[in-house]
């Protein structure tokens, strides 16, 4: 799939980097990746957003203002040695982009991904000391954090309420199979979702820096570390956009010990957390769409995305 971009030209022309050698990694959800090695051994990982894919707009959208507050975190936080180290372009600028796609570059961690496998005791401990450590920042930091705040806003509630109420009928047959079957569903979680961000607007809730994407597809162990990557989800938010990934894990009543510990009293507020439970299914759903309506894909990567799709609504019924 990604073997058809030769990235050696940016790593040129942006980093003054020569390559010897460019293997195509596997990426995550949202980007192509690929590992770069140097004559003098030093590797990096290359992060490629394609242009062509209709998700890309929103994961880069960013990038500038996100990336400054990841720096200043690992500079000044315990985060320090746990977060991805980020390599400048020669105009000192995190990210470059040519007509194919966005591009950022990070030093290779060497590293075993945890995907897959369950945390290990001690890594969900080190994680719980992670997120807590990264709560305990918000807008008081010296770096802009505003454009990062959480709105509460979510944009593809009225383009999903449009696919199933009106546009249902012109979609590709299978398309049309997969939603028709959860339509009750859907729409009673879009209810749900729409409310619950209305009564969030209205409320003044407490907001630190989030990470919003935790996952075991997120979480690297490199020696002794545990390493905490892809942070374009990086917000300014009630904790909860964070602690709803934690909540679904065993040890959660483990993990709110230790949260406590550094944050002393804090209390779940129920309905940010069914909030960001349920815009997240929102969100996938959505995503899942677009790529089965706007992306160009293979056969098999269709019938992929059909399946995830099918999953996420599912889910719903829970
Ligand atoms: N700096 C890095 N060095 C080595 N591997 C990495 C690095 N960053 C990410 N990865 C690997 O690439 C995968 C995708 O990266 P990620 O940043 O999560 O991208 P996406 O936004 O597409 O999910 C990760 O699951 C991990 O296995
Ligand atoms: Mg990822």
């Amino acid at each position: 799939m990604n073997q058809g971009y030769d990235v050696s030209p940016i790593l040129r022309l942006h980093y003054d980097i020569e390559p010897m050698n460019v293997t195509p990694q596997k990426g995550g959800w949202a980007a192509l990746a690929f590992r770069v090695t140097c004559a003098h051994g030093r590797s990096y990982f290359l992060k490629m957003y394609e242009k062509s894919r209709a998700s890309t707009a929103k994961w880069t959208a960013l990038i500038d203002v996100y990336m400054p507050v990841m720096e200043w975190l690992r500079h000044h936080s315990r985060l320090q040695g746990s977060v991805p180290v980020p390599v400048l372009t020669n105009n000192g600028r995190f990210q470059c982009e040519d007509e194919h796609g966005v591009y950022l570059l990070y030093d290779y961690i060497d590293g075993e991904t945890i995907g897959e496998r369950a945390l290990s005791e001690m890594q969900f401990s080190r994680l719980s000391e992670l997120i807590a450590e990264l709560h305990a920042y918000g807008e008081e930091i010296p770096v802009p954090t505003e454009a990062l705040k959480e709105t509460f806003d979510v944009p593809y509630l009225q383009p999903l309420r449009s696919v199933i109420d009106t546009e249902l009928y012109e979609l590709p047959a299978d398309v049309q199979a997969v939603l028709q079957s959860y339509t009750p569903q859907l729409q009673e979680a879009l209810l749900t979702v729409e409310q619950l961000s209305a009564v969030l607007k209205e409320r003044t809730l407490p907001m630190v820096l989030c990470h919003t994407d935790i996952h075991n597809w997120n979480l690297m162990q490199s020696g002794d570390e545990l390493l905490w990557i892809d942070w374009e989800g990086l917000r300014l938010a009630p904790p909860e956009a964070d602690l709803m990934f934690m909540a679904e894990m065993p040890y959660y009543d483990r993990f709110l010990c230790e949260y406590r510990k550094r944050h002393a009293g804090y209390e779940v507020n129920r309905e940010a957390l069914h909030f960001y439970q349920g815009r997240r299914k929102l969100e996938d759903i959505w995503e899942f769409i677009e790529q089965l309506l706007q992306d160009k894909q293979d056969e098999q990567d269709r019938a992929d995305t059909l399946h995830s799709l099918q999953k996420e609504l599912k889910s719903l019924d829970a």
